[in-house]
């Protein structure tokens, strides 16, 4: 007698079979080995889902070219034809239709009459007069960045940052070589919120504040703005330095700032009441690390106080945001020698230099950045 599987009608089937009264029971079938009935196997939107995450890259690399060709500027008033837009930015026509097509049925872009396209709420953040423009976290992104996600597997193999392997310098000298990719690096990290646990810092009777790696000035310039008999000095490299004192100038806090260009591996200025580390020390191991923090136990006087703004491993309470933050720690990886750290460690660190952990306090729920406070006195 044929045993029918009943899920898969077999058409050869001796159809005498079929009028056997009463067929013998199916025997049992081991869902591992049909991956229709395994909930285990992979679905259709499984698949998707991959196949999504294994193109992103393509659509960022999309993205990145329209955003450093200029492209949502020119949509920045409204709709435009590819035409138009292909001759003011230099772009190949078909070229730049057939990558706008891409970007629109990924919902980046929307087209508005046949070959007429309009930036969505999310692209509009890719023109250069946005408010905190993503346009510089888009190339810097998609250019050494990428490089460097390229490379991955040496850092994998080697536990090396691939960054140091493709360009022959670490990523702060290369930097400090280029004026115009500081700019970018500046202008990307100015654009990510000031650490919002800066709020819950009491700072009553600040004199004199000493950003020790302050980029483009943004923290320094929030806390003088909410301090107005505070003074600040602001310690970078002699490239990124510029961007602060132009920032810093453009908000009339000129006057009351002291820009210092120089390497917090050296010693640094004396005579603040509160230093700040915001984001500096996950760029670097330990050594390097507990270096810079001895730097800021050197200078500090006794009254004073060190404030670290990072993000501490395992503290990110909104899933989404824990995501992109590992994906932020695994940038340090490739990129740089650093990582992210739990507060357990940030405590190490700032012991060997000779700090007390005073507090630690986290960012804000929901805010827009996910670094705690952790302020130190000197012991
Ligand atoms: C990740 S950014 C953080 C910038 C800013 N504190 C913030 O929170 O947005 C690290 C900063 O460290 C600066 N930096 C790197 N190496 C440095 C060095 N040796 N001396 C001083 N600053 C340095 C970089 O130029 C950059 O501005």
């Amino acid at each position: 007698m044929t045993v029918h599987d009943t899920r898969t009608p077999d058409l050869g089937a001796d159809q005498s079979d079929a009028a056997d009264p009463a067929p013998a029971p199916a025997p049992a079938i081991d869902p591992a080995s049909d991956p229709a009935l395994d909930e285990r196997a992979p679905s259709i939107a499984d698949r998707a889902a991959l196949f999504g995450v294994l193109t992103g890259g393509w659509t960022a690399q999309c993205l990145y070219a329209l955003a450093k060709l200029g492209v949502p500027d020119l949509l920045a008033a409204g709709p435009r034809p590819v035409e138009d837009l292909a001759a003011e930015c230099g772009a190949d026509r078909r070229a730049l239709r057939r990558v706008l097509n891409a970007v629109t049925a990924a919902g980046l872009f929307r087209e508005t009459a046949p070959g007429t396209f309009a930036l969505t709420p999310v692209t509009r953040l890719l023109c250069r007069d946005a408010t905190r423009s993503s346009r510089p976290s888009a190339i810097m992104f998609g250019e050494e960045v990428y490089q460097s996600f390229g490379a991955i597997m040496h850092t994998l193999r080697t536990g090396e940052p691939a960054f140091e392997q493709l360009y022959g310098k670490g990523f702060y000298d290369y930097l400090d070589d280029d004026p115009q990719l500081t700019a970018v690096f500046s202008a990307a990290m100015g654009n990510a919120a000031v650490p919002a646990a800066l709020a819950g810092c009491d700072l009553s009777g600040l004199g004199t504040v000493v950003d020790v790696g302050g980029g483009d000035g943004g923290l320094l310039g929030k806390v003088l703005t909410r301090h107005p008999a505070a003074r600040g000095i602001l310690v970078d490299l002699p490239e990124a330095v510029e961007q602060a004192r132009a920032k810093l100038t453009a908000a009339g806090l000129d006057q009351r700032v002291t820009v210092a260009p120089g390497s917090f591996f050296d010693p640094l200025p004396t005579g603040g009441d509160v230093y700040t580390l915001s984001r500096v020390l996950h760029n670097w191991d330990d050594e390097q690390a507990v270096a810079i923090l001895r730097r800021v136990r050197e200078a500090v006087p006794d009254h004073g106080r060190l404030l670290v703004f990072e993000r501490l491993e395992g503290r990110t309470p909104d899933p989404a945001r824990a995501a992109q933050a590992q994906l932020i720690d695994v940038l340090m990886l490739v990129m740089l020698d650093g990582r992210d750290r739990t507060e357990e460690e940030y405590r190490g660190l700032l012991d060997a230099a000779g700090f007390e952990v005073r507090s630690v306090r986290a960012a804000p729920l929901h805010s827009s950045s996910t670094e705690s406070v952790l302020e130190a006195t000197p012991r």
